[in-house]
């Protein structure tokens, strides 16, 4: 028999709480920004998934590829007992993986999403049946401990969610990986890769406009948890390609003079018209940079496969 748990490490005030300093602490800075983990509530999180299917977001389809491909040779490298999974979202990549891996036990999906958890967990114990499910509402940069299950333990981040990440939280969030990991275990990790910015800036500015909702949808979360009243539409949808960061970057660009009231921070934020609110980065690599990144948290790139364009890859990395 299957079993389903969801756990939220996350209680609802402290995730309140968080909101509300980040939003303190980015609104007030200069240059204005908000970290992206904001914008997976409900309507984010299924505003991300009508994104993975847009014509110009290869990310999704180039990462499947060589999950689709490669599966069978990642679970022979670690036939793992547990997979956790950070970022998961819909699990639906993650299907290849579930089927691969033989021996596996427990599947451990981790996120900020709750709808997104619920809903990829009841599919897949129904369609699994024997797998265990232990989902967490968890802030995966904010000190994750796991539930206990055996081992061996295949660490998935996937979807090239690591590049949301910036430099400095990376490096945290990696040496954090490297902690929860025992020899024996193992890190798979999905990063998009450095390409031409014509291709890069249309993923991110897609013709139907979904990104740009996804991007703006940032607004409706700070107005519903904070009371604040930011119009969506004085705002227009920027994505830019900085070269010397390598990352691109999402933006919101006040249409004008404007002045927001967020009334749960008692605060009045100012708006020149122009002004750019920064909401991600996404941050694109090369393989050497992903080496030296793994190698300064103690992890040491053992495994790297790309899809056929070379647009996507993904590494499996052990403890050293
Ligand atoms: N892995 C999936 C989803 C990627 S979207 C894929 O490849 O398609 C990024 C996911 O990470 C979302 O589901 C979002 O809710 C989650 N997320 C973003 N920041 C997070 C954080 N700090 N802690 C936990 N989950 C986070
Ligand atoms: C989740 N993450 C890897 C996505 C990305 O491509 O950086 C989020 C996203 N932002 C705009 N489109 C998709």
């Amino acid at each position: 028999m299957s079993e389903f748990h969801i756990t939220r490490t996350l209680p609802e005030d402290a995730m309140a709480a968080a909101l509300r300093a980040d939003v303190q602490k980015g609104l007030t800075s200069d240059p204005k920004t908000l970290p992206p983990k904001w914008f997976y509530d409900a309507r984010g999180s299924e505003l991300f998934e009508q994104i993975t299917e847009l014509p110009e977001y290869y990310p999704t389809r180039a990462e499947r590829e060589i999950l689709a491909g490669r599966a069978a040779e990642i679970a022979d490298a670690l036939p793992a007992r547990t997979l956790v999974e950070l970022g998961s979202g819909s699990s639906e990549k993650t299907r290849h993986l579930i089927d691969a891996l033989r021996r596996l036990h427990t599947y451990v999906p981790v996120d900020v999403s709750d709808t997104a958890l619920e809903q990829a967990g009841r599919a897949l114990v129904a369609e699994r049946p024997g797998l265990n499910v232990h989902a967490l509402i968890a802030d995966f940069t904010a000190g994750l401990a796991l539930p206990p299950s055996p081992g061996p333990r295949l660490l998935a981040f996937l979807g090239g969610t690591i590049g949301n990440l910036l430099p400095g939280e990376r490096a945290e969030f990696l040496a954090s990986v490297r902690a929860l990991l025992s020899p024996g275990d193992a890190l798979l990790l999905g990063t998009d890769l450095v390409k031409a910015e014509d291709v890069l800036v249309r993923a991110y500015d897609d013709a139907a406009g979904v990104t740009a909702a996804f991007n703006k949808n940032v607004l409706n979360v700070v107005n519903r948890e904070l009371g604040a009243d930011f119009d969506p539409d004085a705002f227009d949808h920027v994505a830019l390609w900085d070269p010397a960061n390598e990352w691109i970057e999402m933006r919101l660009r006040s249409r004008a003079e404007q002045t927001v009231k967020v009334p749960a921070l008692d605060l009045a934020v100012h708006f020149a018209a122009g002004e750019e609110l920064r909401t991600e980065v996404s941050a694109k690599f090369r393989k050497d940079r992903v080496s030296a990144e793994l190698a300064a948290a103690g992890l040491e790139l053992a495994r790297w496969w790309t899809d056929g364009e070379e647009r996507f890859a993904l590494s499996l990395s052990v403890v050293v």
